[in-house]
């Protein structure tokens, strides 16, 4: 076979052919770092391009926001029926007898594709009901997504069909040395992102096969889904609260894994500020078991002391501080606010300034986590941006937390006392296993991003006032 030299000659003109451009033009002035940066201290609003939530609920739940996938026929001969508790009301057309996470559209080759959608990571049940915007907290990103992309392929039938599950499978390559996480429910969305963008040209957004920028390091930082309803008071995206400016935008990322032209983002992004009006319309469910009153509203007070100037208040006099600290104030693992902002990301803010996906200020990470509203907050467990502590018990008392869990999931079950799901704790790590599935749902606190010290600021009081605490977290 000649091809090998042949490309190789090719590549060897192209080369000449860039060099000789940079001798002609100036090459492109290098990113100002500050220009991607926030001080620690309060997120200032930005305006938001308004939407109409129900819109946005029924594009959510529809649109092809992700448009590659696997065929319809492949996944019709993988998986034949739909357990009933996947299905969601609001689906219209093939999507009605979908699980919820997936979506279906005819391509423009007349292709009928399965894709998944954003309840992929942003739906959670408990208590069996399926609550949209709570962040999936056993999403599995431990193995590696191309076994899944090459057993689909064998299902594959005809010209358009391979060609449309091609298109799917090669992304699928692209991002998976980047996307494996070490526990089950650690999401690695972030990472995902920053290897897509080190594979489209900012402008064009045409995939390379080979990078183009480098693409970021391959072990993902483990990311807790935050749930949606913060939106309601958040002025910024993501614990880091990079995403500033126009959020519905930002949310436009999650498409990236199969865009191949700014057209394709301005038709997502005319519906964008519809999901976004959802999402920050969405109320956190209720507790579903009993409060005691009385104990909540002496908790009600120890919050207003300890917690509420962080995290603001509730009930009457609503407020939110949007408020960010450092990450060595908290003392919460550092490593994903480091990674934000020691330099080491600046090649994607920028690929994002020159991208349809944002502008010049709207990636600016401050170098700490954001102090999130605790709406819900007795469903969101794991706790901490690592997803390190299981349950709300153990996050106030940080002596309780243990340093190796593992989530019960046969059944999985939520504990109302202690605040989130069951676990055991573990007297060893991932090292001690063998096997990757039983690895794989260890959740190990001795692994770099994965630390679950810091945020300390309940153990100094005593069980009754803490005990009150859980109480009033419940009301939230
Ligand atoms: C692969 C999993 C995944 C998918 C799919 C996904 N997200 Fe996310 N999303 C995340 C993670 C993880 C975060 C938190 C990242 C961070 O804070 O750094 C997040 C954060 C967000 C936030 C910010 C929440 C907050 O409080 O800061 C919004 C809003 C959001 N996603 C919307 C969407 C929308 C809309 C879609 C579909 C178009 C989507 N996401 C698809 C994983 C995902
Ligand atoms: C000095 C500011 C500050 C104070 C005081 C504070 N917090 Fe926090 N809190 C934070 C920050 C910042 C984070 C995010 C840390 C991270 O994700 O690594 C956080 C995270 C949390 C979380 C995890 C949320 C989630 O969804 O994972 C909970 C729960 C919480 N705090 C409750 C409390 C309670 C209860 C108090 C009062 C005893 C309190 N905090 C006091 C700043 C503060």
């Amino acid at each position: 076979m000649t091809r090998r030299p042949l490309l190789a000659a090719l590549g060897l003109l192209g080369i000449a052919a860039i060099a000789g451009a940079v001798w002609l033009s100036q090459p492109p002035a290098p990113p100002d770092p500050a220009q991607f940066r926030s001080p620690a201290g309060p997120v200032p609003a930005s305006a938001q391009r308004p939407g109409d939530p129900e819109a946005g609920r029924r594009a959510l739940l529809n649109a092809p926001y992700v448009s590659c996938g696997i065929p319809y026929g492949a996944y019709s001969r993988l998986s034949p029926e739909t357990d009933p508790d996947m299905l969601i009301a609001g689906r219209e057309g093939r999507n009605a007898e979908l699980p919820y996470m997936l979506t279906s559209h005819v391509n423009a080759d007349g292709v009928e594709i399965v894709a998944n959608n954003c309840l992929t990571c942003h739906a959670e049940r408990i208590g069996g009901e399926l609550i949209v915007g709570l962040g999936s907290a056993f999403g599995d990103f431990t193995s590696d997504p191309n076994r899944l992309a090459l057993q689909a392929g064998t299902y594959v039938r005809g010209a358009a069909e391979t060609r449309a599950w091609q298109h799917w499978a090669e992304r699928i390559a692209g991002i998976a040395p980047y996307t494996q996480t070490k526990t089950v429910g650690a999401n690695p969305a972030p990472n995902l992102t920053w290897a897509l963008m080190s594979h489209l040209d900012p402008e064009t957004l045409e995939w390379s096969e080979t990078p183009l920028i480098d693409p970021p390091p391959e072990d993902p930082l483990p990311i807790s889904v935050p749930p949606w309803w913060g939106m309601r008071k958040k002025n910024a995206m993501f614990y880091t609260t990079i995403g500033r400016g126009d959020h519905a935008r930002f949310m436009l990322l999650a498409s990236m894994l199969c865009v191949g032209s700014p057209g394709e983002v301005a038709e997502i992004d005319a519906y964008a500020p519809d999901i976004r009006a959802y999402i920050a319309a969405l109320e956190p469910p209720e507790y579903p078991y009993p409060i005691d009153p009385e104990l909540a509203a002496r908790g009600e007070a120890v919050y207003r002391d300890a917690c509420a100037a962080c995290h603001g208040s509730h009930g009457a006099n609503v407020s939110f501080p949007n408020l960010t600290f450092a990450a060595d104030r908290i003392g919460t693992d550092p490593a994903y606010a480091n990674a934000a902002t020691d330099g080491s990301r600046d090649r994607f803010y920028d690929w994002l300034a020159r991208s349809p996906y944002g502008d010049a200020r709207s990636a600016a990470p401050a170098p700490g986590y954001i102090a999130p509203p605790l709406d819900g907050v007795w469903a969101t467990a794991p706790y901490l941006h690592n997803g390190s502590v299981p349950s709300l018990a153990a996050l106030l008392q940080s002596e309780i937390r243990p340093k190796y869990w593992r989530f019960r999931t046969d059944p999985r079950r939520y504990d109302p006392e202690a605040m989130g799901w069951d676990y055991d704790t573990l007297d060893h790590g991932q090292d001690a296993e063998t096997a990757p599935e039983a690895r794989h749902r260890i959740y190990d606190t001795t692994l770099p991003g994965y630390g679950n010290a810091g945020h300390t600021y309940s153990d100094r009081l005593d069980d009754a006032a803490r005990a009150a605490l859980l109480e009033y977290l419940k009301t939230l």
